[in-house]
């Protein structure tokens, strides 16, 4: 009887433990395993981005004053979708004194007038955005212009809230004349304001005051310009300079050995993602491998890319000398990154090519063979010159950009680069490579229907416009444009190369580089001829006999030898994109 009594008890306590085993069950069943970043690196959209890189003031002008503007970039998105562009990097473009070609900002809100209205720039945004390209800008915080509002107050009164905006010195500091970004140019950084009655910093020239970064006043301005532009549509910054952004400057620093503070970063990545998820910060930082990692962040929670400078120096050497040992070397040295990570890969960019990490007897070499003459040379460490001037040899230009397309990062282009634009080295400085876009054979090279265009269209020389323009390489199927073009859609055929692993194969030849790549059970195989003699070249893939690599560029198949060894013919200066294929 007493068990009668107690039996619904029982039952209920059946009843509930049975609920408890089917929560614990179904849970574990839809509880989805932590996903790790490889679970999700195709959504990574900066992993296999082509680049562009445009600066509006010299790319096509529509209203005829000289000065390329956002409508006329805007008429020309279907030229870059084209070509296969993804992201469009904008150089700066807000008003500035343009004593920097833009770097010295002058308001970092609005749109510079002579380049459009913000209503321009609203129109070019939502129509690169309905032709599937993504804008990324320069953010360039690390210095405003002197003529800035911010260090127009600051200098007048020193109780000013904007004195503290930027750095000051009362006296003359020690280091006043050490670590300048452009030596020869440059005699200081730190200059005296006679205005403020006290000395300033200033990284770069003695127009672009230092802003304050430990000021928190002054990032909060940086959030404050980064969340507008966010607002207006634009996926990501390329940070402008950042070791100089993220140094503690103080009057008693060493600029030689500066500390810095990556946790700006840490917070300007938090910041853009809890506004834009995808969005990215692309850094410019020159630094040394051992230096990298901080960059990147622990777990990629910094910079999600860089540009990779150093990478950069070596393949230049390499394609100087035709050696590729040492490119070799900078590619494994700058390989250990976080997998949310990728490096941005370039020929040539908007400076001049800085060599500085090389030795000078490399440095000598790469002189020698693309920049031998002084004037070609600038700030004790590069070349000021366009890349189809420097290589020369038309095979080497291409080989080149077939190298930038394969190499494991995201390829950044300049304009104009791939028609293979020219230089003007009768400009100051770096403006030698900043010319006008060279669209046709008439006026301007079509670029502009104004009598004299805000720079000189490159007029004289092989490289003049009537010789190398857009719509005479449209016109021509073995043209660089169309070459550039056939890379960048096969690229988009090989998403291995962003998502996958990669390692460097032997070749049998110290001028051939060989890039394996893998993902998901596919392999790429890349082989690029740094010599312009032909060359025999042995890989060996470690997949062993029964496979074979079909070429994706000549169409061309080897098979693997009985001991796993593909035998690969090369002309000089040669190149195959190969996919490996099991039988
Ligand atoms: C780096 C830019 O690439 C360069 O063009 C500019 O002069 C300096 N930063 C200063 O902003």
């Amino acid at each position: 009887m007493a068990f009668m009594k107690k039996l619904p008890l029982l039952l209920l306590a059946l009843f509930l433990t049975a609920c408890q085993q089917d929560t614990a069950e179904t849970q574990s069943k839809e509880t989805p395993p932590t996903p790790t970043p490889t679970d999700f690196i195709e959504e990574l959209w900066y992993k296999n981005s082509l680049v562009y890189s445009v600066d509006v003031e010299v790319f096509k002008d529509s209203n005829k004053d000289g000065v390329g503007d956002f409508r006329g970039l805007t008429n020309q998105l279907g030229y870059l979708k084209k070509l296969g562009v993804e992201t469009i990097w904008l150089a700066p473009f807000q008003p500035t004194p343009n004593r920097d070609d833009g770097y010295d900002i002058a308001d970092f809100y609005s749109v510079d007038s002579r380049l459009g209205t913000d209503q321009d720039f609203d129109t070019f945004m939502k129509q690169a955005s309905q032709q599937g390209m993504r804008v990324i800008m320069d953010l360039v915080t690390n210095h405003t212009s002197d003529q800035h509002p911010w260090f127009q107050q600051a200098r007048k009164r020193a109780d000013s809230p904007y004195r503290s905006w930027y750095v000051w010195s009362k006296e003359r500091p020690k280091k006043w004349d050490k670590g300048m970004v452009f030596p020869g140019v440059q005699k200081q950084v730190w200059s005296f304001d006679k205005q403020a009655g006290d000395y300033f910093y200033h990284r770069f020239y003695d127009f672009q005051p230092d802003l304050n970064m430990q000021n928190p006043a002054v990032q909060r301005e940086m959030r404050k310009i980064i969340r507008h532009w966010l607002d207006k549509g634009v996926a990501g910054f390329r940070v402008d300079a950042v070791p100089f952004l993220i140094e503690i400057a103080t009057p008693d620093f060493d600029p030689e050995n500066p500390e810095h503070q990556f946790d700006i970063i840490t917070q300007l990545h938090q910041y853009i993602q809890w506004h834009k998820r995808d969005a990215i910060l692309l850094g410019e930082a020159n630094v040394a491998p051992d230096e990298q990692k901080p960059y990147f962040g622990k777990d990629g929670q910094n910079m999600q890319t860089m540009f990779n400078f150093f990478a950069n120096q070596h393949l230049f050497y390499a394609l100087a000398t035709g050696e590729t040992k040492l490119l070799r070397k900078a590619l494994e040295d700058t390989k250990d990154i976080p997998p949310t990570a990728q490096w941005a890969h370039f020929l040539r960019n908007h400076d001049e090519i800085d060599l500085g990490r090389l030795s000078d007897s490399e440095r000598r070499k790469v002189y020698d063979r693309m920049g031998a003459d002084t004037t070609m040379q600038l700030y004790d460490r590069g070349i000021r010159r366009r890349l189809a001037p420097m290589l020369g040899d038309p095979r080497l230009v291409e080989m080149a950009y077939s190298l930038l397309f394969s190499l494991p990062g995201m390829p950044v282009i300049r304009y104009g680069e791939e028609i293979g634009m020219g230089d003007d080295l009768s400009l100051k400085e770096r403006l030698s490579i900043r010319t006008p876009m060279q669209w046709s054979g008439g006026l301007n090279g079509g670029f502009s229907e104004a009598a004299k265009p805000v720079r000189p269209v490159i007029s004289r020389g092989p490289y003049r416009y009537p010789v190398v323009n857009v719509a005479a390489q449209q016109a021509d199927s073995t043209s660089l444009l169309n070459q550039i073009t056939r890379f960048a859609h096969l690229r988009k055929q090989c998403p291995e190369i962003g998502w996958g692993k990669w390692k460097l194969l032997d070749t049998g030849s110290e001028h051939v580089l060989a890039i394996q790549y893998s993902w998901k059970g596919k392999s790429l195989v890349m082989v690029h001829n740094f010599s312009s003699e032909p060359q025999q070249c042995q890989l060996t893939t470690g997949l062993k006999s029964g496979s074979s690599l079909v070429s994706l560029t000549t169409n061309k198949t080897s098979r693997a030898g009985a001991n796993g060894v593909y035998q690969v013919p090369l002309a000089g200066y040669g190149y195959s994109w190969y996919r490996l294929q099991r039988d």
